[in-house]
């Protein structure tokens, strides 16, 4: 992201170009932000038998799935480990991770809830999962004695930017608790299953390390108990700096602390492990942007609110989770400011992007973009009030080629 002449390019090409080529609203990823932050996380972990499966959950575009795919992890010696794998959370994200070109053996899954009809697809494709609850460990047990399985286990430890994305503690859907590790245990041995992976999922946006790094030497420390592991899963949940004030993780601290901890414990269980994570938002998060057209400014006693042709069913999470994501004028970087609400079309009153901001006050027909949007923007989005979804644009050194087309009604 560039400021020239006082307007913003994105990938090399202004935002206002995006959208005279290829309409508004429009969400537009920078290719080189993807690569970027992929190769930071793969290169702050030593242990050398890492993998990334990226959680696709975060944006399921192919074309960004691939990318990861095709990213080498230099850091990792082992061929098996250096191509990213997905993590998926439903039998559609599978199925679109193998249109993509992922094999299922470069797949891991977990999901609560699952249904007779998911389990057997599951089975049927060999897909690596984690199972979310006793009763589904005993369902995979029941339709396939003898297979292999993982756990994801509840260590009572969450955190996260907001509550609604805290995975991990005592009120938490997720996970088997881990009180009840031992009826797993047993579980699995009336079903001849052979648990072959931890995994664990505290919750998103963290920014704190500590407790990174306590959930993990919680799960080291329990893993002792399971003899046959072939890998142990950290999960994701590395946030990324969404507001001002927002400081990033230091990445390659905790990642050699990660390592070194990895390290001490594998010379503890006697064997090598393979150490997984499957990060989401902190891959695309800071690479994608909504650009949208302000179709009206609207001054009441109270507010000026600067309304958008985009709204809650593009971007959903500021609604949601309160959550703040940068705004600009891509039109006119710099000029006098004026505290606004950012609000959309769509008859809600949550239905806003940002309040109480102070933006370059734009004038109709300009365009703003919502920044760090790249993460849970397009996937969350909906075609509430009869809105078709935005066409999505990866951009990269001046060129720009659409990989989602804009929908119609
Ligand atoms: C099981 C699991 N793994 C990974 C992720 C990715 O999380 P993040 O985007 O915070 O990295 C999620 C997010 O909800 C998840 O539920």
């Amino acid at each position: 992201m560039t400021i020239r002449h006082n307007k913003l390019y994105l990938g090399g090409i202004s935002a206002e170009t995006l959208v005279r080529k290829f309409g508004s609203p429009l969400y537009v990823y920078e290719e080189n932000a993807l690569r970027a932050q992929y190769r930071k996380l793969a290169r702050s972990i030593t242990y050398p038998y890492t993998r990334i499966f990226y959680a696709c959950k975060a944006n399921t575009n192919p074309e960004i799935m691939k990318l990861f795919g095709h990213l080498g992890a230099r850091a990792t010696p082992k061929a098996s480990a250096r191509r990213a794998g997905i993590e998926a959370v439903s039998v559609g994200e599978v199925k679109i991770a193998r249109r993509a070109g992922f094999p299922v053996k470069d797949i891991i899954f977990t999901c609560d809830n699952l249904t007779p009809e998911e389990i057997k697809y599951l089975i049927r494709h060999k897909i690596a999962v984690s199972a979310d609850s006793l009763g589904q460990l005993e369902k995979f047990g029941r339709l396939n004695p003898g297979g292999k399985i993982s756990l994801r286990v509840n260590q009572g430890i969450g955190a996260g930017m907001h509550s609604h994305i805290i995975t991990g503690g005592r009120d938490s859907k997720f996970g088997i608790y881990k009180t009840q590790l031992d009826e797993a245990r047993r579980l699995a041995a009336r079903y001849r299953l052979r648990i072959t992976g931890l995994m664990q999922h505290i919750g998103s946006g963290v920014l704190d390390e500590k407790i990174y790094l306590r959930a993990m030497h919680a799960l080291l420390t329990v893993a002792h108990k399971f003899p046959d592991l072939e890998f142990i899963n950290l999960g994701g949940g590395i946030g990324i700096p969404y507001r001002p004030e927002h400081k990033p993780l230091d990445l390659k601290s905790t990642g050699a602390k990660i390592s070194e901890e990895f390290r001490g414990f594998i010379k503890a269980y006697g064997r090598e492990l393979k150490l997984y994570l499957e990060p989401g938002r902190f891959l695309v998060a800071e690479s994608g942007i909504l650009l949208a057209t302000v179709a009206e400014i609207k001054k009441t006693p109270a507010h000026t609110f600067v309304g958008l042709n985009t709204g809650m069913q593009h971007l959903i999470r500021p609604a949601i989770y309160g959550a703040y994501h940068e705004i600009v004028n891509a039109s006119r970087m710099r000029g006098p400011k004026k505290k606004v609400e950012v609000v959309g079309n769509i008859c809600e009153s949550s239905d806003f992007l940002a309040r109480g901001r102070e933006i370059t006050l734009p004038r109709e027909g300009e365009i703003l973009a919502t920044l760090n949007a790249g993460a849970y923007g397009y996937s969350m989005s909906s075609n509430y009030n009869s809105h078709p979804r935005p066409a999505e644009v990866m951009a990269r050194a001046g060129r720009a080629r659409i990989i989602r087309k804009r929908e119609r009604i």
